[in-house]
């Protein structure tokens, strides 16, 4: 079976639907942001404070590589992982791109208490969501399908993603 790849933006909910619909197909589940930590020995936010973002990026790039060769997976994402064509073309070869969407309030009231994520621990973090999610709105366009988290459980997300799979 393909692997089931989850992007979309911090706070869309690809972890926590990712456990869930894992568990629900019994499949394997794999997060590329954990890949990178275990690799590096390091915490992302880590990572980011001492080298910087664009080589976060190329560890992310080779998680990813990694990530793809994998099968019957459930691959969670990074939410910069679409940025790079060659990683969505390698997640591609053999998953579904499952685009998770969220409204930018409901992103910031999911994240507003968490201090782990470097992107957002700015003075204004509910415009910087905004201007990300802008920014990468025509990359996160390039998926198979996508779901709308905004509004529902982590439980009816996966069962809205389960329905979708299985249509022929
Ligand atoms: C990032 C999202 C984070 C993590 C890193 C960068 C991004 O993952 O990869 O902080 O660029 O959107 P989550 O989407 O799992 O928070």
């Amino acid at each position: 079976m393909k692997n089931i790849v989850l992007t979309g933006f911090m706070g869309a909910g690809k972890s926590s639907v990712g456990r869930k619909l894992a568990e629900r197909l019994g499949m394997s589940v794999v997060d590329t942001d954990e890949l990178i930590e275990r690799s590096a020995g390091m915490r992302i936010f880590e990572i980011f404070s001492r080298y910087g973002e664009q080589h976060f990026r190329e560890l992310e790039k080779k998680a990813v590589a990694e990530a793809s060769k994998l099968e019957s997976y459930v691959i969670i994402t990074g939410g910069g992982v679409v940025l790079r064509e060659e990683n969505v073309k390698n997640l591609r070869k053999n998953g579904i791109i499952i685009y998770l969407h969220a409204k930018p309030d409901v992103i910031y009231s999911r994240i507003k208490h968490e201090t782990h994520r470097p992107l957002l621990q700015v003075k204004e973090p509910t415009k910087k969501i905004k201007e990300l999610l802008e920014f990468r709105a025509p990359y996160y366009a390039n998926n198979d399908f996508m779901v709308d988290t905004s509004d529902l459980t982590v439980e009816q997300v996966v069962e809205e993603i389960v329905k979708k799979i299985k249509k022929p």
